[in-house]
């Protein structure tokens, strides 16, 4: 029984600490997920508002939209298939319609972003043409999206569409999400995420080792920490290294101290006894 009690929490606690080790390794490790889009025309500020964006990736925004008989469904996606409709960013899904066939609104290939210090619009062109309206022009996604500290991961709010225009009609998305606001005072600096990295290293490793010594190897007392007789000779060296490097004169330049010294008077009683013994 209480074997089985020991092995059941150690492997708990090798559960919490594999946790640990991957949110120490996701809170620092994040990949730009906005490589997918591709800009309208490339430039090296858009692609640094896009970037900001990044977290809102891989993730699914509707919003329903009843006007009288219609009754439309619109799914967005940052750079990624909205709907699973290859290349689109902004979907538009006939709600009365059986097959649900989706009409593109704006690709992830032709896209625009322009940001200010809390909100980014991000423009998605090239989507399926108008049947009547806009002189038959493609069809335009626009999305503002803006700072609210509370929206994690963000809420696809009210749309508009103006397509009663000669040209250069759109739809219009609002997104309140907190992925755009300013960072706060208290962001981590790199050499604190060392640091944290560091902690966890070591934490695992005592953690780990103490584990494995006593579970495993058996070990009691002192044994129990991790490569203890390794640890207890670093220690010797370092002390021997400190010796060797800041003390001023050596011992031998000494001897009016040597009697003082502790290696020498355990090595006395033993002389004497030598002297001792033929006399
Ligand atoms: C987004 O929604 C679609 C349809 O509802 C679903 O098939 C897909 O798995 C969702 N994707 C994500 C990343 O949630
Ligand atoms: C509903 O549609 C009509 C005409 O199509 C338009 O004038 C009106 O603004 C729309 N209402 C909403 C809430 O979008
Ligand atoms: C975007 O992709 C579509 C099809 O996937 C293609 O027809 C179109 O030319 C692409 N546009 C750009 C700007 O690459």
């Amino acid at each position: 029984m209480t074997v089985l009690n020991i092995q059941s929490g150690a492997s708990f606690l090798m559960l919490t600490l594999v946790v640990q080790l991957l949110l120490c390794w996701s809170g620092v490790y994040t990949t730009d997920s906005t490589k997918n889009c591709k800009l309208y025309s490339d430039s090296e500020s858009e692609r640094k508002v896009l970037k900001r964006l990044a977290p809102l990736a891989q993730r699914n925004f509707t919003i329903n939209s009843k006007n009288g008989t219609e009754d439309y469904t619109y799914v967005f996606q940052l750079c990624g298939d909205a709907w699973g409709v290859s290349g689109a960013g902004v979907v538009q899904v006939d709600n009365n319609q059986k097959e649900k066939k989706p009409t593109i609104i704006g690709m992830y290939n032709s896209t625009q972003a322009y940001g200010g210090s809390d909100w980014v619009i991000l423009i998605y062109r090239n989507g399926e043409a108008y049947d009547g309206h806009c002189k038959k022009e493609n069809r335009r996604a626009m999305v503002m999206i803006s700072c609210d500290r509370n929206m994690d991961p963000g809420k696809l709010g009210s749309v508009l569409e103006d397509r009663e225009r000669e040209r250069d009609c759109f739809y219009l998305f609002e997104l309140d999400t907190s992925a755009v606001c300013p960072p706060l005072q208290s962001q981590l600096s790199p050499g604190s995420i060392i640091l944290i990295i560091g902690v966890c290293v070591v934490a695992v490793y005592l953690i780990g080792g103490f584990l494995y010594q006593r579970l495993i190897v058996g070990a009691k007392g002192m044994e129990q920490f991790p490569n203890y007789a390794f640890w207890v000779e670093v220690g010797n060296l370092t002390a021997d290294g400190c010796d060797f490097v800041c003390r001023s004169r050596s011992r031998e330049e000494a001897p009016a101290y040597r009697g003082v010294a502790t290696e020498p008077l355990e090595e006395e009683p033993e002389e004497r006894d030598d002297h001792l013994l033929p006399m």
